[in-house]
C-alpha cells in the first residue's frame, strides 16, 4: 500500500522494518525495496519478493559515514569520496569488518560490501529514526526496469510489499554509480548516477570494468565466494568426514530449515555454509537436495556455483 510519508507512516516503517518486514523506500536514484541489513530472514524476504534467481549482493544504506564505519573499513580515498559525493547517488565496495553485523546474505557471502548515503530526506529521516542499516535493491521484480516512482513500485511488486512510502519521483532516475575501491586501481562497476568524469576530477584516474554483463550477474564474479572445502550437493546421507547440512526431512548435522521453509534455508545458507567451512575439523561440506522453485533456485544456483569451485 503506498502512503505518504508523516511521522505516523515513519514509525510504522520503522516497526515493519524492526519485525523483519519489507518497506519501499524512495531515494534519489530509484526506489528501495528495504529490509533490515542485519536480519537475514528479513533479508530473504527481499530475495522472494524480487523472484530473484540469484542471490546478487545487496547495497547497504545508512544515513552517515560514521554508522557504515561499523560494517566496512574505510580508507582515505573512501573518506574523501564521501564528503564530496555523500548523500548521493556513489555507492562504494569496501572491505567487510570482521565482526560487521549484515547479513551473510545480504553480502552474498563475499568479503565486501556496497554500501552509499542515499539523497532522500524521506529515507534519511527513517534510517536515523530506525537507527539501523537498510538492505535495498531497486524496488522492483527481477528483470523489469527500476521503479522512479511509488506508483511503479506497486505496479510491479503490488501486495508482496506492505508498506511503500511515497517520496515523489526519483531526482536521478537512474540507479547510483558502483565504484570498487578493493581493487589495486578504484573501478566503475556500473556506471550510473555519479560520472565518471566527476570522480576522476576528486580521486584522480579511475578504472572502468569492461565488461557491465558481469555486474548484472555477479554470481559470477571471481571473488564470489566459495568454501574452501568440497561440497557435495544432493546428499541424502552423510559420508565419514563430512558436515551435513539439512532441509526438511533430511536432518543432517544441522538444517538449513527443519520445516523446509526455502525463505529460512536462503537466510541460513551463506552464514552456515561459512561457519562449518572448517578445514581442521571436516573433510567436505554436504547439502541436502533443495527443491529448485522459488527461491530454491537462487540457493542451488549458489550451491553450484560453490560446488563447482569457480574462478
Ligand atoms: O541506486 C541504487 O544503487 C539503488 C537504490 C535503491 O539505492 N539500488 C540498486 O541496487 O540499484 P541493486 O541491488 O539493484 O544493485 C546493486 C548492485 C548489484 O548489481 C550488485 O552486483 C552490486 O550492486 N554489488 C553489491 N555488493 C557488491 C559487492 N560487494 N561487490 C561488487 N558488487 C556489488
Ligand atoms: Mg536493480
Amino acid at each position: 500500500m503506498i502512503k505518504s510519508p508523516t511521522t505516523k507512516t515513519l514509525q510504522e516503517a520503522c516497526q515493519l522494518l524492526l519485525a523483519g518486514d519489507l518497506v519501499a523506500i524512495p531515494t534519489e536514484t530509484v526506489y528501495g525495496l528495504a529490509a533490515d541489513a542485519t536480519n537475514e530472514q528479513a533479508v530473504a524476504k527481499i530475495y522472494a519478493a524480487k523472484s530473484r534467481p540469484q542471490f546478487n549482493p545487496l547495497i547497504i544504506h545508512h544515513y552517515d559515514v560514521k554508522h557504515l564505519e561499523d560494517y566496512v573499513e574505510f580508507n582515505d580515498l573512501a573518506y574523501h569520496l564521501a564528503a564530496v559525493f555523500w548523500p548521493g547517488p556513489l555507492t562504494m565496495v569496501l572491505p567487510r569488518r570482521s565482526q560487521s553485523e549484515i547479513s551473510h546474505l545480504a553480502g552474498a557471502g563475499l568479503n565486501t560490501l556496497a554500501v552509499r548515503v542515499p539523497n532522500h530526506p524521506v529515507t534519511l529521516a527513517l534510517l536515523k529514526q530506525l537507527q539501523r542499516p537498510l538492505a535495498a535493491p531497486s524496488a522492483n521484480r527481477s528483470n523489469t526496469i527500476s521503479p522512479t516512482t511509488a506508483s511503479d513500485v506497486l505496479a510491479s511488486l503490488g501486495e508482496r510489499v506492505p508498506l511503500i512510502l511515497d517520496g515523489g519521483a526519483a531526482m536521478v532516475g537512474l540507479e547510483s554509480t558502483i565504484l570498487d575501491l578493493t581493487t589495486a586501481q578504484p573501478t566503475i562497476l556500473r556506471p550510473g548516477g555519479v560520472s565518471l568524469e566527476e570522480i576522476a576530477a576528486v580521486i584522480g584516474p579511475v578504472h572502468e570494468a569492461k565488461d557491465h554483463s558481469k555486474i548484472k550477474a555477479p554470481g559470477m564474479m571471481k571473488r564470489h565466494y566459495a568454501p574452501c572445502l568440497p561440497l557435495r550437493l544432493q546428499a541424502v546421507e552423510k559420508r565419514s568426514g563430512e558436515f551435513h547440512l539439512g532441509f526438511g526431512a533430511i536432518k543432517g548435522d544441522i538444517s538449513l530449515s527443519d520445516r523446509g521453509d526455502l525463505q529460512e534455508a536462503a537466510a541460513n545458507l551463506f552464514r552456515m555454509l561459512r561457519d562449518y567451512d572448517n578445514p581442521e575439523r571436516y573433510q567436505g561440506l554436504a547439502v541436502a537436495p533443495i527443491p529448485n522453485q522459488g527461491l530454491g533456485r537462487a540457493i542451488n544456483d549458489r550451491l553450484h556455483r560453490a560446488s563447482a569451485q569457480e574462478e
